[in-house]
């Protein structure tokens, strides 16, 4: 028995199912970590991995970026807690209003589930409504208004359990890239508060907007004064500076981060216009509050991380997209070489494959993907020292790290992969 696996026996008679996170399970067990450096794991077994699956797309800069572990290591010294306001916090609200389209003001918390959380609160003291427009696939962390055809674990999953109908009830789910079945349920719902939108999905595998597909979310939002919140947890700092937003020239009136804001330490932010933001306790009357928000230690890697990315940000974000082509480039001619039916999506520095030759623009679509050779493809890379998201409903992540080394010995596990998935079919 090797010593992830008895670690797992271990883990599963204190932690429910073995770990703390539903989608880091798979079958028969998961290996465990005991560090992490650039674009590798190291495991309990001492085997070294290429990790795509980079905290889930946290580790922009890639594992223990230098200045910001030097951020975080000074900080300690200096306190780690103090739950009274420091400067440093001003620091990175004015950081973050500074690259943010549409922040003019910020909310720093700790998680993505409480960003969503709180911006639909906000959305709904701001309009005095009550429901919420969500896409199906589209996750949004693991609270109750979002949690309806939610993607990542919850998308292998039935309807979770302890969810109230009640809360379930105000939430209406769209198909994402059909403009017209958004329109048709805002008319149907005058009681809508507030649209939630990946602008990307990345938790239902990759599924990228269509042409002009985000200016007509943009367009209906506005046309019924319903307030449009992009959830950037994922995009946000990655897929350019300013996100998103950034990238398609869109401007929602809430966004929701978390993930590479910290690089890897926990911190989230909502952030705004002032009109909607200032209803935020105490300057208003939507109460949001938390211990650990703005803690110093995350605020320094914060800091350190958007530094890191505003200063070298013409380096950062070409680099980690060519590094991204380059892998898919190699992935398309290895498919076709194998003569594989496989659908690829990809954008900036992240990518997935899904097994069908249908075009995947949306829930439906993804979900037509063979499960099973996808996982075939996932023990296939492992043996080959390549760590994907153990799920066809996450999406894979390039960092910083990655080297074009990597991206070599990338194409190759694929290739092989491919060539050993096709022999036993
Ligand atoms: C788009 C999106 N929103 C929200 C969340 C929830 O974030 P967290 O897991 O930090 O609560 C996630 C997590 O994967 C996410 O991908």
């Amino acid at each position: 028995m090797n010593r992830s696996e008895q670690l797992f026996g271990r883990a599963k008679k204190v932690l429910p199912g073995g770990v703390n996170s539903p989608v880091r399970f798979y079958e028969p067990y998961p290996f465990f970590a005991t560090s992490a450096r650039g674009s590798k794991l190291t495991t309990a077994d001492h085997k070294t991995y290429l990790d795509y699956c980079m905290g889930y797309g946290a580790m922009v800069l890639g594992h223990g970026y230098s200045s910001v572990i030097e951020a975080v290591r000074s900080q300690l010294d200096n306190g780690t807690l103090f739950c009274v306001p420091t400067e440093r916090e001003i620091k990175l609200a004015e950081m973050i209003c500074k690259v943010v389209p549409c922040a003019e003001m910020a909310r720093l918390l700790n998680t993505g589930s409480e960003a969503t959380m709180h911006a639909i609160r906000l959305a709904r003291a701001f309009t005095k409504r009550k429901c919420v427009i969500k896409f199906e696939g589209g996750y949004h962390g693991a609270h109750d208004y979002v949690l309806a055809k939610a993607g990542s674990g919850a998308a292998s999953m039935p309807a979770s359990e302890g969810v109230l109908e009640e809360a379930s009830a105000q939430t209406a789910v769209v198909p994402y890239n059909d403009p017209a079945a958004l329109e048709r349920a805002i008319e149907k719902n005058r009681d809508t508060a507030c649209v939630i939108i990946e602008p990307v999905l990345a938790n239902i595998g990759l599924v990228l907007p269509e042409k002009r597909y985000l200016n007509e979310v943009r367009r209906i939002t506005e046309q019924n004064d319903v307030v449009l919140i992009f959830d950037e947890v994922v995009t946000g700092f990655r897929l350019q500076l300013g996100g998103a937003s950034e990238f398609f020239g869109i401007k929602p009136d809430l966004a929701a981060f978390a993930k590479a804001l910290g690089n890897g330490l926990p911190i989230a932010a909502i952030a705004g216009k002032r009109e909607i933001m200032s209803k935020l306790a105490p300057a208003g009357a939507a109460y949001q509050a938390s211990t650990f928000a703005g803690n110093s230690v995350s605020v320094a890697a914060a800091i350190a991380t958007l530094e890191t990315l505003i200063e070298a940000k013409n380096a950062i974000y070409p680099k980690i997209a060519r590094t991204c082509d380059s892998i898919v480039d190699g992935i398309k001619d290895a498919l076709s070489a194998a003569q594989l039916d496989c659908t690829v999506n990809s954008i900036g520095s992240m990518f997935q494959l899904f097994f069908t030759g249908e075009k995947v623009k949306d829930e439906a679509s993804a979900k037509k993907s063979n499960a099973a050779i996808f996982r075939r493809l996932f023990d296939e890379l492992l043996k080959r020292d390549v760590f994907i998201p153990p799920s066809q409903f996450e999406t894979c992540f390039v960092s910083y790290a990655h080297s074009e080394d990597d991206a070599d010995k990338t194409i190759e596990a694929y290739s092989e992969a491919f060539r050993r998935i096709k022999k036993q079919q």
